[in-house]
């Protein structure tokens, strides 16, 4: 199992024990992340809301209210989790859904958290539906219920548990069950972010990288970030390292241009990956509507990749819709991939 445990509780962040980090632990990413709610841009009402709960929670001496927090990959939920427990002072323990293959995987953490601290459950909705069931009591009563024989003779013993936060974080809340989702006192949507607060990102994540930019080298590296921090902070170590090799340092337009093209990224921002799902959908049906298991084994891709990462960004943009009788390519995408439109 691949749990990380981060003590907020002294100066110094603690990581006891973490293996294999997924990409979101990345140390160089970690320093990139803003460590308090003063230094996050972006998701404006979501902070604003966090950030009562949690002057509020102080005030009463109480934990947390759980909190799900939800959307498209890279937007901030895992960020968002480690300035919540750093501002609570409290022990934060990282983990997913399917990393907790058994309900006794969940109950060793549940029984090892102290009063105030935060237990993130990324990817929540891949959670087992046997170890789910074990978060009810967990979440409502701090219990745990333990259930002895069977039929007539079951007896059950109540495991009290310490005041702890559950951050659960999903890219598809429509998958978490209703008992489940009915738990979390708070519930926020994380939402793409605009290219204001990009640029204010990638100036911030440029000045902790020792990097020179100029305003249009910002401003374009913003535009192709596809409204995610992740994928700005990313990029913005592609162009340095471009810059570095080609033009002494600083980050230009040009380089940006010249960096990008490298990588597959065009002047939307969009990948390889996501101009095939384009393309196929044009090429292959036509144009759509087409159902997404058929776009998935076409490009022979998992359809939760094209589900989770692919397409909540191109329908934003209004390069996809998405239809009773399946997707659908708009007017926008045939323009942007230079494709001649029919009818
Ligand atoms: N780095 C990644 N996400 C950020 C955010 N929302 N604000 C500031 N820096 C970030």
């Amino acid at each position: 199992m691949e749990n990380s445990i981060i003590s907020f509780s002294s100066e110094k962040t603690d990581m006891v024990s973490s293996k294999n980090h997924p990409i979101d632990h990345e140390t160089e990413i970690i320093s990139l992340r803003p460590e308090k709610f003063d230094n996050y841009i972006g998701q404006k009402d979501t902070v604003k809301t966090l950030k009562i709960a949690i002057q509020a929670a102080k005030i009463r001496g109480e934990s947390l209210d759980h909190i799900l927090l939800h959307g498209p990959p890279g937007l901030g939920k895992t960020t968002i989790s480690h300035i919540i427990a750093r501002e609570m002072g409290g022990m934060l323990i990282v983990t997913s859904g399917p990393a907790i293959e058994k309900p006794g995987d969940l109950i060793g953490m549940l029984t090892n958290l102290n009063k105030g601290s935060i237990l993130f459950i990324d990817e929540i909705h891949r959670l087992p539906k046997t170890v789910e069931e074990f978060l009810y009591p967990a979440m409502e009563d701090f219990a745990i219920d333990f259930v002895f024989d069977k039929g007539l003779h079951a007896r059950t013993h109540r495991y009290r548990l310490k005041q702890f936060s559950l951050i659960g974080a999903t890219t598809r809340v429509g998958l978490l069950s209703s008992p489940l989702r009915d738990r979390f006192g708070i519930f926020r949507n994380l939402d793409f972010y605009n290219i204001d607060e990009l640029v204010n990102i990638i100036k911030r994540s440029a000045i902790l990288l020792n990097v020179k930019m100029d305003n249009n080298g910002l401003i374009e590296l913003a535009k192709r970030s596809r409204g995610t921090p992740r994928i700005a902070n990313r990029i913005l170590k592609r162009v340095r390292d471009y810059a570095m090799v080609h033009s002494h340092g600083e980050i230009t337009k040009q380089t940006v241009n010249q960096a990008l093209a490298l990588e597959g990224i065009d002047t939307r921002g969009l990948t390889v990956l996501d101009r095939n799902y384009l393309n196929t959908i044009i090429k292959f049906y036509n144009g759509g509507p087409v159902g997404i298991e058929a776009i998935a084994a076409t490009l022979q891709e998992e359809t939760d990749t094209l589900v989770d990462v692919i397409e909540p960004y191109l329908l934003k943009i209004g390069l996809v819709m998405r239809t009773s009788s399946g997707r659908k390519a708009s007017y926008n995408a045939y323009q942007h991939l230079g494709i001649n439109h029919q009818n």
